[in-house]
């Protein structure tokens, strides 16, 4: 069994050294990435006769047979994992780490410190304690079978329904799965866009396929012109404070209907409801508002009442802007700010059911509403 660079064993801290050597010298957080190719690219998937290609298994990392798409050495997670719970950014490639095989001691936390939910999207390692804690993206959810509001017609195999199984139709999602049913990373079957990773997304502003879009995010409705909007923490918000975090887009317009990113602009929210559509309904009626039958996501907070008293940003429950400005703003703007799906929910995985991102299940009534709280200021 062949060993990544830095992954494992003491026997390649040689390689390490020259990769942290190299760290220092690279671009700062946040960038595109940078290093020498063999870092990440094999050109013949062969070095003195033996593969060089490695995947992650689930628990390690092992030797493939098979060369992966555009030459990587690597799949998704043999970059973007770790065999410990503290390395929150591999040493040689500078790829983030999106699940830890031991629970993540860096990042979040909703219960003041016991518990930390990694990086801004959360991490895998809890969709791995319990189904019902994240996306599922290594094997099937054991009581979903579908996505939860599903409204897009793709039929059971497409991403749309199901992020564990490749989707067996044709055109460039022929073969999509779990990463890829979300990143729109080119590999051997992609939109026209490809080199995601050697995008520049120095941004601030990063909306454009041309950077890469917001993490990767994009959408194929009407070809692949839509993807996400948004401003790029620079360390992905391993550390956080009121002006410290990622901003994301919203948008108030109508959501009669159940449509994505072709109605609701390039936001977080229409890119969620992708796969869950009927989520981001505002009701039945038409006009929107009061009384809600879903709690709604790309509503405006309103300026008076009880969400007058939340103007400071709160990283652990993330508001969505009309407009997306040049850095990250440490106020709240009742009366054009927004709630979206992001607001509650991590996007990978959180320590909580639901993927929350804090215990709103927990049978202590103030732990429980913590989060809503921060927008419901009377009611906790
Ligand atoms: C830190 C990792 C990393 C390094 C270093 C790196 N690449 Fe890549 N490269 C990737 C990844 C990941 C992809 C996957 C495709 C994507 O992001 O859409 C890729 C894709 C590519 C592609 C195919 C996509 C396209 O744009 O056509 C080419 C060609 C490529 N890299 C060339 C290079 C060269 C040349 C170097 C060295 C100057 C290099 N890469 C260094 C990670 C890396
Ligand atoms: C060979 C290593 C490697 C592989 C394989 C790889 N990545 Fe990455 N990835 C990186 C590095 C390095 C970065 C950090 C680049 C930077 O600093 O923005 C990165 C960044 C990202 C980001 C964050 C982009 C941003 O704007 O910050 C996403 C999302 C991502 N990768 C998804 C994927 C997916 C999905 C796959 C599989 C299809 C994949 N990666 C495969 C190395 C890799
Ligand atoms: C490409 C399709 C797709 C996109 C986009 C998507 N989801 Fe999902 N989601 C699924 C599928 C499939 C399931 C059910 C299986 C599972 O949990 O993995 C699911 C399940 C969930 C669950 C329940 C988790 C559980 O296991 O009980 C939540 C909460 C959720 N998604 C929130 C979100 C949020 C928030 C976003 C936007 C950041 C989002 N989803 C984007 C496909 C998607
Ligand atoms: C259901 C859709 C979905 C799936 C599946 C998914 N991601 Fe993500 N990912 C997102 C979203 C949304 C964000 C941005 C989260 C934010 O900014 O709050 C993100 C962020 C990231 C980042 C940046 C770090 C961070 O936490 O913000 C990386 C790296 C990444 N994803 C890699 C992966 C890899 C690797 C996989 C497969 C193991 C994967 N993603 C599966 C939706 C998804
Ligand atoms: C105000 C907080 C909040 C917002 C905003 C929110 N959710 Fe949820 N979501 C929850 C809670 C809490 C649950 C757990 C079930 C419940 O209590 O209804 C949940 C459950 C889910 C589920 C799982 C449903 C199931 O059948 O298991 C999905 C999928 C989901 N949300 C997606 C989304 C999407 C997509 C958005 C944005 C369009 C969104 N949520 C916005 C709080 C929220
Ligand atoms: C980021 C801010 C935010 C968070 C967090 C949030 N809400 Fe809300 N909530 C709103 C907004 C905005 C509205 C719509 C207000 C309006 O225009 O009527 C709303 C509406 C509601 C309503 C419907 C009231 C009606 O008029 O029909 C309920 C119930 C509710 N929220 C409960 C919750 C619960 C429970 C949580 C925690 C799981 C939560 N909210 C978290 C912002 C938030």
């Amino acid at each position: 069994m062949r060993r990544p660079r830095c992954k494992a064993t003491a026997a390649w801290w040689l390689a390490c050294v020259a990769g942290l050597w190299l760290l220092v010298f690279a671009p700062g957080l946040g960038a595109r990435v940078s290093g020498p190719c063999s870092d990440c690219h094999t050109m013949h998937n062969s070095q003195g006769a033996a593969p060089m290609a490695y995947g992650f298994t689930g628990s390690g990392y092992e030797a493939k047979a098979d060369p992966n798409a555009n030459l990587l050495v690597t799949d998704c997670l043999g970059c973007h994992s770790a065999l410990d719970g503290s390395t929150w950014r591999d040493a040689t490639t500078g790829a983030p780490i999106v699940l830890n095989t031991s629970e993540p001691d860096y990042g979040a936390s909703s219960d003041g410190g016991a518990t930390h939910q990694g990086l801004a999207a959360g991490n895998f390692y809890w969709a791995g304690q319990d189904d019902a804690n994240g996306h599922n993206v290594m094997g099937s959810d054991a009581s979903l079978s579908m996505a939860p509001g599903n409204t897009v017609g793709c039929g059971g195999d497409s991403c749309h329904s199901n992020l564990d199984r490749p989707y067996t139709g044709s055109g460039f999602l022929n073969g999509r799965a779990a990463c890829s049913g979300c990143h729109m990373v080119s590999g051997s079957l992609s939109p026209s866009v490809t080199g995601w990773h050697h995008k520049d997304d120095s941004g601030p502003v990063v909306n454009s396929a041309e950077q890469g879009w917001y993490r990767f995010l994009a959408g194929h409705e009407t070809g692949d012109g839509y993807g996400v909007s948004g401003l790029e923490d620079d360390d992905w918000e391993r550390t956080t404070s009121s002006s410290d975090h990622n901003e994301y887009l919203g948008s108030s317009g109508d959501k009669t209907d159940t449509q994505a990113m072709a109605r609701e602009g390039n936001t977080m929210s229409g890119f969620c409801a992708g796969c869950h559509g009927n989520f981001h309904e505002q009701n039945t009626s038409g006009a929107g508002g009061s009384p809600w039958i879903r709690h709604p996501s790309d509503a405006v907070i309103p300026a008076g009442g009880e969400y007058a008293a939340f103007i400071v940003y709160d990283p652990l429950v993330p508001v969505a802007r009309a407009g997306l400005g040049g850095a990250a703003s440490p106020t709240v703007n009742p009366g054009s700010d927004m709630v979206m799906c992001l607001s509650c929910h991590r996007a990978h995985a959180s320590p909580y059911y639901k993927m929350m991102r804090w215990d709103y299940r927990s049978g202590d009534l103030a732990t429980s509403l913590s989060g809503c709280g921060v927008c419901h200021t009377r009611k906790n």
